[in-house]
């Protein structure tokens, strides 16, 4: 049994740098950014609440500029991701969220949204791994996992290239958009994450034939 982390890591490495993106924590601009996709119907269709106004993009964007550093259940680490444009700047092709599920921090869940208009490219896939390596690198997590409206077969997809399991079906376990929805639960193992091996430690010692 991996046991509860005694004291919580520091303060992540933000930002995160991949080959093509950026993860940074959010600003109060990014919310005409993240307004131009939570707020349409088709973005937010498998999301428990939205499509937003810009009242609601302001109000999340404030409410996410203080999730920082994960030291408690139920803290989280709020990235938006953003991509170099043609103009030389920067522009924010989505957001993705890791947070501890309970006090020993030993257990995340990661939920990512992103712009359609930025889709089929395999950004969320690249932002994920980084995501991912933050969660069992960094934070020495034990176990990552995604839930999702069962209908959402993008997320479900992403979940399977990166490498997560299919591990159940919660039947109408959600209330979303006044309709109860089943949930697809997805995990993974710090061993089973590629990157993790140097966090988890050398392999144990071969034991003897039985
Ligand atoms: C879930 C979601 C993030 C997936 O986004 P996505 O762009 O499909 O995900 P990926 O980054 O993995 O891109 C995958 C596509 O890019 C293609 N691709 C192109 N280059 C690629 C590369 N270098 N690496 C990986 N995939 C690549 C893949 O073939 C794939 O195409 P397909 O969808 O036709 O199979 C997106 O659909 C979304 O934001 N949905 C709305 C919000 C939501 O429901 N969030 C989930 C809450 S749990």
């Amino acid at each position: 049994m991996t046991p509860a982390r005694p004291t919580p890591a520091p303060p992540p490495p933000v930002p995160l740098r991949t080959e093509r993106l950026e993860l940074r924590y959010l600003r109060d601009a990014d919310a005409d950014e993240l307004l131009r996709y939570y707020g349409r119907a088709d973005t937010t269709r498998y999301l428990l609440d939205g499509p937003w106004d810009a009242a609601k993009a302001r109000d999340e964007v404030g409410r996410r500029q203080g999730r920082l550093h994960i030291t408690a259940a139920g803290f989280a680490v709020c990235l938006v991701v953003v991509e170099p444009d043609a103009q030389g700047g920067r522009a924010v092709v989505g957001d993705i969220t890791l947070w501890a599920v309970d006090d020993s921090l030993s257990l995340g869940e990661i939920s990512w949204v992103f712009d359609p208009a930025a889709g089929g490219r395999g950004l969320a896939n690249e932002a994920a791994r980084a995501v991912l390596d933050l969660a069992f690198g960094h934070y020495g997590m034990h176990r990552v996992r995604v839930r999702m409206d069962a209908r959402n077969a993008a997320s479900a997809r992403l979940c399977e290239r990166l490498g997560f399991r299919r591990e159940g079906l919660l039947r109408q376990d959600w209330l979303i958009k006044e309709e109860w929805t089943d949930t697809l639960v997805y995990g993974m193992l710090a061993p089973e994450w590629p990157g993790a091996a140097a966090v988890e430690g050398p392999p144990p010692a071969q034991a003897g034939p039985r």
